[in-house]
């Protein structure tokens, strides 16, 4: 049934236009990181494709956890000095990686006309050669990152059981909801002892949103505390049997079925980075 609703998701993509998912958090180091590229991979292997992006001005690690690190990055691209060709590393079949580098920010500082000729390239280039979009985002209430989650069709929001982790979450989802007017979050728990201290914690953050925002929460899943992974990541293979069986039960429980902004993920994310520049 899981790989149904995943092939599902693939014909999705194949009907409709670029996909973008953000993954973001209030507290660092609750698992974005190891969850996006996790996730581009399961989503790359059900025949999608996938470009993961830090959209964390370069601080993302993601490189690190992959052992690449490319050279030239987003920044590179907008300041005409290579291609898009140039900077996107592939990872696997199906799974690229760019890195943006200062370059999301630097797209504000543009003259209008070079501007407008790279939002359409950026566009077209995602929509000929990508199914889905996904960024890795810093922790915290960055005003780009605020941009780049609300500007997304999917917006993720990971926490862990810790307090501070919640607490920051429910931070995050409420800045989001009353400065950008985002209404729909998507919660994954991870690095938790059960899949009922996954759902106490989602009950726990659906029931303030309720009370005091206009959020709808909806409960991706939790994913165990595994220390396994960690010896992975020493070794630069961030791909673990378990994590990738409770991500892949996850990702069934995505919408399938995105309507698109009127107006392109490009274009929204540049108004909302002027207007919070
Ligand atoms: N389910 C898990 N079980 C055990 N360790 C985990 C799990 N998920 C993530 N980790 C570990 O937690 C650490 C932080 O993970 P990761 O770098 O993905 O977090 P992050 O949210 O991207 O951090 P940052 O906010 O700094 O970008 C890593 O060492 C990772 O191996
Ligand atoms: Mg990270």
């Amino acid at each position: 049934m899981e790989t149904q609703a995943l092939h599902l998701l693939k014909m999705e993509g194949k009907e409709r236009r670029t996909g973008y998912l953000s993954i973001a958090s209030g507290k660092g180091g609750v698992g974005k990181t190891l969850i996006t590229v996790n996730m581009g991979r399961i989503i790359g292997k059900n025949g999608n494709k996938v470009l993961i992006v830090d959209g964390d001005l370069g601080l993302s690690n993601i490189h690190l956890m992959l052992g690449i690190t490319p050279s030239k990055n987003l920044y590179h691209y907008f300041m005409g000095e290579v291609s898009l060709e140039e900077v996107v590393v592939p990872i696997e079949e199906n799974l690229s990686f760019i890195s943006s580098g200062s370059g999301v920010r630097e797209l504000v500082s543009l003259p209008p006309t070079q501007l407008k000729n790279l939002i359409y390239r950026l566009q077209e280039y995602a929509e000929r050669n990508y199914h889905w979009v996904l960024f890795d985002t810093p922790p915290g209430i960055h005003s780009d990152t605020l941009a780049l989650v609300s500007s997304s069709h999917i917006p993720v929001i990971v926490t862990t059981p810790e307090p501070t982790a919640i607490a920051d979450a429910y931070g995050l989802i409420k800045v989001l909801n009353q400065e950008e007017t985002l209404k729909e979050f998507y919660l994954i728990v991870n690095k938790v002892q059960s899949s009922e201290e996954g759902k106490r914690i989602f009950e726990s953050i659906r029931v303030v949103c309720e009370k005091f925002t206009s959020a709808e929460v909806q409960y991706l899943g939790s994913i165990r505390y595994n220390p396994k992974i960690i010896r992975q990541i020493v070794n630069q293979n961030p791909f673990e049997e378990g994590f990738t069986k409770e991500l892949t039960h996850i990702l069934t429980k995505l919408p399938l079925n995105i309507k698109p902004h009127p107006a392109g993920f490009w274009e929204r994310l540049l108004t909302k980075l002027r207007r919070r520049s």
